[in-house]
């Protein structure tokens, strides 16, 4: 930990995906893959399925549901081990809810209003967007201060939420006085923290693009897979030998770096070697590495959905762990604020 402020909290890791849709491979490479190699640190690792900020935006139920399991058996089949790690959805630990609002009567509105997520997600019609959308931020802040989480590994996208949560976290510290919550520092490495649309390289890879052929999903069979990097959009040229060249050529660079995250490389180490080839040579090494890396965690999640009840046991016996962690950090909070815990027994 590089943070100060946070000499004297345990090293922890918090972090969290909506299960607002399938997990694409921006989810795998810019979260997932980077989750499990924190669990294998032997860093303690909460990762939480944020129900509570899918349904921000409407969210058909049984689909929710669905996408909750399908999220579950993703993390699993990717590697996370429910035992080493906190697996749970978000809605099932009420520390969430009870710390976020804490936290909407510190965060002020002008902080709010600067969060691009909320203008992006809100459009053009502001005015009909839900008041949990515009308040979404203060409760991802509530997700990981109510852990004490230290790190949080994300997507670049990310990166002015994790900055709010210190700002709410420090406002809070010095309201009350107190050295209470760890000033979270957000962790983005690697070399996709933002993995672009196989469409149009200036688009992030999403889940909500109306377009299937822009993301590669993790439910994608083989196949797939290799049709859709071969239709990827590209340019003419060969690959060059220096990063800087890509500069003016985003979908080439999209290309690149997902290789070199998918391979674990840097991205200069993938120019050395194809530097000079054209993508009729690119393309299909870059299909046979996604297909092996992919396709195991594919056959693996469709095995695991195969058994929802199991999934639903698994995420039941995560959501008691992380309650028991959250509960006393919660009512040292109350304390904090100066409520009483009436009901204490
Ligand atoms: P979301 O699917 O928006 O809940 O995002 C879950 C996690 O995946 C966050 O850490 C995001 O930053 C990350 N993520 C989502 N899309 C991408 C992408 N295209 N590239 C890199 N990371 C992403
Ligand atoms: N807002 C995050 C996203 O859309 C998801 C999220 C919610 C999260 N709570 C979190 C991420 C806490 C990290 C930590 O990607």
């Amino acid at each position: 930990m590089t943070d100060a402020a946070n000499a004297g909290f345990t090293p922890r890791i918090f972090s969290g995906i909506q299960p607002s849709g399938g997990l694409t491979l921006g989810n795998y490479l810019g979260a997932l893959k980077r989750f499990v190699e924190k669990q294998d640190e032997g860093i303690e690792t909460i990762y939480c399925l944020v129900d509570m900020h899918a349904i921000t935006v409407w969210q058909d139920p049984a689909k929710l549901r669905d996408q909750t399991r399908e999220a579950a058996a993703g993390f699993i089949a990717a590697g996370i081990d429910p035992k080493r790690s906190i697996l749970f959805n978000q809605s099932q630990v009420p520390g969430h809810a009870e710390l976020g609002w804490i936290l909407n009567c510190v965060a002020r509105l002008g902080w709010m209003n600067r969060m691009t997520q909320f203008k992006d997600k809100a459009g053009k019609n502001a005015e009909a967007a839900s008041l949990g959308l515009y308040a979404y931020p203060a409760l991802m802040a509530a997700d990981i201060l109510l852990y004490h989480a230290t790190m949080v590994p994300v997507g670049e996208d990310q990166k002015q939420h994790v900055e709010l949560t210190r700002d709410i976290a420090a406002k809070f510290n010095h309201d009350f006085k107190v050295d209470f919550f760890p000033l979270p520092e957000p962790v983005i490495e690697g070399a996709a923290t933002r993995v672009m649309s196989l469409r149009d390289g200036t688009k992030k890879m999403s889940k909500s693009d109306p377009s299937d052929a822009s993301r590669i999903n993790l439910t994608d069979d083989a196949d797939a897979i290799a049709q859709k990097i071969r239709k990827a959009r590209t340019d003419a040229e060969p690959l060059p030998e220096t990063l800087a060249e890509l500069k003016d050529r985003p979908e080439a660079r999209n290309l690149v770096n997902i290789y070199a995250a998918l391979a674990s490389e840097a991205p200069e180490t993938v120019l050395e070697r194809f530097a000079g080839h054209g993508f009729g040579a690119f393309k299909p090494a870059l299909a046979e590495l996604a297909v092996a890396t992919l396709s195991p965690i594919s056959t693996e999640m469709k095995r695991l959905m195969a058994d929802p009840a199991e999934i639903d046991r698994l995420l039941g016996q995560g959501a008691e762990r992380a309650d028991a962690l959250a509960r006393p950090i919660l009512e040292r909070t109350q304390d904090i604020v100066g409520m009483i815990r009436s009901r204490r027994g």
